[in-house]
């Protein structure tokens, strides 16, 4: 069996609407994941590449968000409609995009990056 090349964790938390950090999955719903895991299969990495769920990674004012290790690629904002690029672009091409990655600096800030735009 192949190494895994990328785990991908993909915030599935889910708050009530007046919590103050927000969240990543506000519905319940797991569509990112389920985005994710379907591209990965379209691709043909999923032997190679897992798409977990995870739990809160704290950076939910930036949220949705995903990490990518062993990279430590930190993605926020993340869309289904990023979900193709992300996969053909980073997992398969090894490019970091930029309007989605958050800055060293803002890690753990608790500060949002749409509110400074
Ligand atoms: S709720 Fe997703 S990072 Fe906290």
């Amino acid at each position: 069996m192949p190494l895994f090349t990328h785990h991908l964790f993909i915030c599935g938390n889910q708050r009530s609407g007046r919590h103050p950090r927000g969240c990543c999955d506000p519905d319940g719903s797991g569509k990112l994941r389920a985005a994710f895991k379907a591209c990965l299969n379209r691709h043909q990495v999923d032997g190679v590449v897992r798409a977990n769920n995870a739990g809160c990674l704290d950076q939910c004012e930036l949220g949705p968000t995903v990490v990518i290790y062993p990279q430590a690629i930190w993605y926020g904002g993340v869309t289904t409609d990023d979900v193709e690029r992300i996969v053909v672009k980073t997992i398969m091409n090894n490019e970091i995009l930029e309007d989605l990655l958050i800055p060293t600096e803002k890690l753990n800030s608790r500060q949002s990056l749409r509110k400074e735009q």
